[in-house]
């Protein structure tokens, strides 16, 4: 069978199993097994598989039937100007997060701080402490995470890109084990309500690891932690920046509201589908 025709053929399972994006699966998947580029099947469409191939990629087809999203077959996901490992134990990074780690760098040039102390909480494969320890090289970084084998992927990610004496690797429930001042905290926490939890996508809900995502009744718990503590850990006109759910933006910024006394200067940026993304905040 030709690499068009099996690519035709696994793109109908896919799409018969529900799967939107089964076309550009199909192809990511077989590309991932043959380790060439997808551009390789066009350039060559009558290539043939061994048996061997074939059925190894009938069963990543299957599994990506039954929802597994793309990234855990692959064991891998684009995020900012890299690859990162990715496994069950982890979120698989959104492209949504790269808004926090562009408004984070931009706060960082307007306050032309030299060797910022960054904290992100809950760093789950690393995606922002890394992006943020890439751009910004004399930067001290803090990843924290309640996670031991979510801190191991991060670590195995900061290695990978040999970052990994840029980033200090701490576990436990957000604060508890870091120590002094920063001048930016910046955390995409676990922001799913129980309603919105049950009516997730299966692929998601299924999947990816519910520790990293559901934040007690309202989706609001960790936002209330978080502005409430964290302004014992920043420094004087240090910013904390929060990535939040398209839909919270009310209620989060009324968070940040209650606690005026600590914090000033708190606005919203959009993500580029025009949606309420990282609110921040500055400590008096
Ligand atoms: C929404 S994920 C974000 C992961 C990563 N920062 C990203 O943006 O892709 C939330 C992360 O917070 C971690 N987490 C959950 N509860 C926590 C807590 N109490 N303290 C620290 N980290 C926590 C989870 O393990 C998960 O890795």
């Amino acid at each position: 069978m030709t690499v068009r025709k099996i690519i035709f053929e696994a793109t109908q399972k896919l799409e018969e199993a529900g799967i939107p994006s089964a076309r550009l699966d199909a192809e990511v998947l077989l590309a991932f097994l043959l380790r060439c580029d997808r551009l390789a099947f066009i350039k060559n469409p009558d290539d043939t598989l061994s048996k061997k191939q074939l059925a190894d990629f009938d069963r990543l087809i299957a599994r990506r039937a039954g929802g597994e999203p793309v990234a855990y077959l692959t064991g891998r996901k684009a995020f900012w100007s890299f690859v990162l490992k990715v496994n069950p134990s982890v979120l698989i990074p959104r492209p949504d997060t790269e808004v926090i780690v562009e408004e984070a760098l931009s706060v960082v040039r307007q306050e032309s701080w030299i060797r910022p102390r960054i904290l992100d909480i809950g760093t789950g494969s690393g995606a922002i402490a890394l992006a943020l320890a890439r751009e910004i090289p004399d930067a001290s970084v803090t990843a924290t995470d309640i996670s031991k084998a979510v801190l191991k992927t991060a670590q195995k990610n900061a290695a990978a890109l040999k970052l990994n004496h840029s980033i200090v690797f701490l576990e436990g429930d957000l604060f508890e084990p870091v120590g002094g001042r920063f001048d930016m905290i910046v955390s995409n926490p676990p922001y799913i309500g129980a309603e919105e939890y049950e009516s997730l996508p299966a692929g998601v809900k299924n999947f990816e690891p519910e520790e990293a995502l559901r934040a007690g009744q309202t989706g609001l718990e960790f936002y209330e932690k978080l502005i409430y503590q964290a302004h014992g850990y920043l420094k004087e006109n240090g910013w904390l920046l929060l990535e939040i759910g398209a839909r919270q933006k009310q209620e989060v910024r009324a968070i940040f509201e209650a606690h005026k006394d600590f914090y000033e200067r708190i606005d919203v940026r959009e993500d580029y589908a025009g949606l309420p993304r990282v609110i921040k905040g500055r400590r008096r």
